[in-house]
This record gives C-alpha cells, structure tokens and sequence, in this order.
C-alpha cells in the first residue's frame, strides 16, 4: 500500500461514471494514487497505471464484512484521500424496471433499489469514518441524482429510485453533521450527473433532448473542476454537472 498525500478513492469503480472518475484522477497529476473498489475483477486497458504504481484495484462485494474487509485493507491510506467518490446506483435490472404507476410497485424491486442506491453508501460512510478522519482537507461526492429533489418532483413515476436518492441525500446530510463535528477535514457533495451515456441510462435515453446526453468523459471533468473548489464547510451540497445547487 502507500502512504501518498493525495489519492483518490473510488467506490463502485467499474460503472460507467465509476471507471470514468478512475480515469480523471489517473491523469490528474495532483493525485498520487488512485484506489478503485468495485464487485467487479480489475478491467483491461489500465495495465500500465497499475504497473506504475498509481492504480491500485481492490475487488470487494457490496455486503457489510466484504466491505469492512476491503476497509481494513486501507490502514495505510489514513489521512491519505483527498477525493472520494462513491459511484454506486441500481435503476433496472433483468428482474426490476422502474415504476411508472402504483400498481407496478413490487416490495423486492424497492429494496434491491433501497440496497443499492441508499444503504450500500451509508456503509461506506460509516466503515471509512476512520480512514478519511484527519488533517487534510477530504471532498466525498456522492452520486445522487436531481429525481432525488421532493421539490423537484412533478412528474411522478420511479418511485423507488426517487426515494433512494432522497434517502440518500437524507443519510449524507446527516452524515455531513456528524463528520461535521468528528471529522472537520471532511465536505460531502450529493452530485448529479445529468443524463449520462451509461448502462444505468441507457433504455431511457431515445428521449433526451439533442445534446443533453453527456459522456461519462465530460462528467467526471465537470465532478472533478467542483470537486477541486469545493470550501470544507460542514455542509451537505447538492449540485448538478454544472455546479448549481439542487432544492431539495
Ligand atoms: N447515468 C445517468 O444518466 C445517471 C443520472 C443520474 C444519476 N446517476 C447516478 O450515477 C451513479 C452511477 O451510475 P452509472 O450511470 O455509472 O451506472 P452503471 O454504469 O450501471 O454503474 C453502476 C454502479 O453501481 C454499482 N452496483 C451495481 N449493482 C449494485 C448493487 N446491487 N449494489 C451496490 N452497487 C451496485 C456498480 O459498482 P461495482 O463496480 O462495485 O460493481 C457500478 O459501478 C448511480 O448512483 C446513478 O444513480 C446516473
């Protein structure tokens, strides 16, 4: 492991955002190292960072002791992480498509939806508190999403993803007091994407407008320029690609 002042932490690392931000950082030369953590195996293609030193690839399965588990493996990194990014988020699956009328509301679909979007980055927060506590100044951007804004809501439909989302904003904003008292060096980011090229997008987007669909390329350009001038402030922001705030 490394004790390299400035690395990069992303969770949920081989989806479409998640890869992306891996890559943003591995060429970013102001990070030392990057640390992906994903379900999935180390990808092709990035054989050369990981030669070199600057990627390390920790595969971790999205269930409490596999995740305690990959945490401990990151003692080293105490202090260490100046960017995390938790990229995690489930909106259909072969079994699970979101609801467009009450009757479409299924008690499994709502709690795979709830595991995924909502629980599996509280427990990050809760199983990190002890690696990401300390001097130097730690941005965590969330993936959230504007569906996530009760204000924001006059479309109704999806309504498990909608709730995941604003729960989890809920959890990081109670998480941004705690950390707020306990871990002064910490700022949280709930961050919205926009529509973005991923697998997660990919049956809705025949009706995103002419150049509203980004790449994940652009994105996480867009997360790490906020990321970079975000104030250690003991707040929760929710922002957009475009650094707008959300309401809530
Ligand atoms: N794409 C968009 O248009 C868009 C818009 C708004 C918000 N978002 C949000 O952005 C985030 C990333 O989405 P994406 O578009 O990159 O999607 P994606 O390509 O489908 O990636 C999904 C990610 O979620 C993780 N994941 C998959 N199944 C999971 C499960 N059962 N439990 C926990 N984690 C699981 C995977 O992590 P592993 O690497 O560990 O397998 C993967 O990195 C999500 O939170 C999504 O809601 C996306």
């Amino acid at each position: 492991m490394s004790d390299v002042a400035s690395s990069a932490l992303i969770l949920g690392a081989s989806g479409g955002l998640g890869s992306a931000m891996v890559a943003e950082f591995l060429n970013d030369p102001a990070i030392g190292q990057v640390v992906a953590i994903s379900s999935k195996q180390y990808p092709a293609g990035l054989e050369e960072y990981r030669t070199a030193g600057k990627l390390v690839w920790l595969t971790s399965q999205h269930n409490e002791r596999a995740m305690a588990d990959v945490v401990d493996q990151l003692a080293s990194y105490a202090g260490a992480f100046s960017r995390v990014c938790i990229c995690h988020g489930l909106l259909h699956s072969d079994t699970l498509w979101p609801e467009k009328r009450l009757e479409d509301l299924n008690g499994s679909a709502l709690q795979d939806i709830f595991y995924s979007n909502t629980v599996v980055p509280a427990l990050w927060l809760k199983l990190l508190f002890k690696i990401l506590k300390g001097q130097n100044p730690c941005i965590i951007a969330t993936m959230s999403a504007r569906v996530g804004s009760i204000s924001d809501n006059h479309l109704g439909g999806w309504y498990a993803y909608r709730a995941s989302k604003s729960a989890l904003n809920m959890i990081l904003k109670t998480a941004a007091i705690e950390y707020g008292r306990r871990a002064k060096n910490v700022k949280f980011i709930a961050f919205h994407p926009g529509t973005t090229d991923t697998a997660l997008s990919k049956p809705f987007q025949a009706t995103v407008p002419t150049g509203k669909l980004f790449t994940t390329e652009f994105v996480a350009e867009r997360l790490a320029i906020i990321m970079d001038s975000a104030e250690i402030d003991g707040e929760l922001s929710y922002l957009d690609w475009d650094g707008q705030s959300i309401g809530w």
